[in-house]
């Protein structure tokens, strides 16, 4: 891994932007990966543009997942934001990596971990032909009130029903 890709991660590490539960999002997907069993959960909001257009207002994320995992996850979320669900569907794990720059061949999975999570959040979206209206913004299902770890809530059917306990802090600054 070159030190400019390690530079930039370490950065998104110690800031990660978009983590956390999103309580009001509109889709929730959660992806496994299986090269190395991490876990990464994507919220999705949508607002409508000045053009009418439904796009990704915001996105959040929590992750049992390397440190390029959260990174990529965290600049992905920034770089989502004001796309169509199909302009986002046609970004690949490598295109959401990106403002990190590439990835070494070992670490494609991380991104790939972020790509199904993100697609798996808005495969729900996806107007059936580009000519039908976009189809109505669902609500997420609220989370019953008992909760599980991440990897509790992968483990059991219908993750979107599931409360997520584990959040990621970036350390504490040093002065
Ligand atoms: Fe598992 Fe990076 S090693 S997501």
């Amino acid at each position: 891994m070159s030190d400019d890709l390690q530079r930039k991660i370490q950065e998104a590490i110690q800031n990660p932007k978009n983590i956390g539960e999103m309580q009001n999002a509109d889709s929730v997907g959660t992806v496994g990966s299986p090269d190395c069993g991490d876990m990464l959960r994507m919220w999705v909001k949508f607002k409508e543009d000045g053009d009418g257009r439904k796009v990704i207002d915001r996105a959040t994320f929590q992750t049992f997942g390397c440190e390029t995992a959260i990174a990529v996850a965290s600049v992905a979320t920034e770089l989502i934001a004001g796309k169509t669900v199909e302009e986002a569907l046609s970004m690949s794990g490598t295109d959401l990596a990106a403002p990190l720059g590439a990835l070494p061949p070992m670490k494609i999975h991380c991104a790939q971990l972020v790509e199904g999570a993100l697609r798996s959040a808005l495969a729900p979206q996806t107007p059936a032909t580009p000519a039908q209206a976009p189809a109505p913004l669902t609500q997420a299902k609220p989370a019953p009130a008992k909760s599980g770890s991440l990897f509790e809530s992968f483990a059991a059917p219908a993750p979107a029903e599931q409360k997520v306990k584990v959040v990621l802090k970036p350390p504490t600054p040093s002065k």
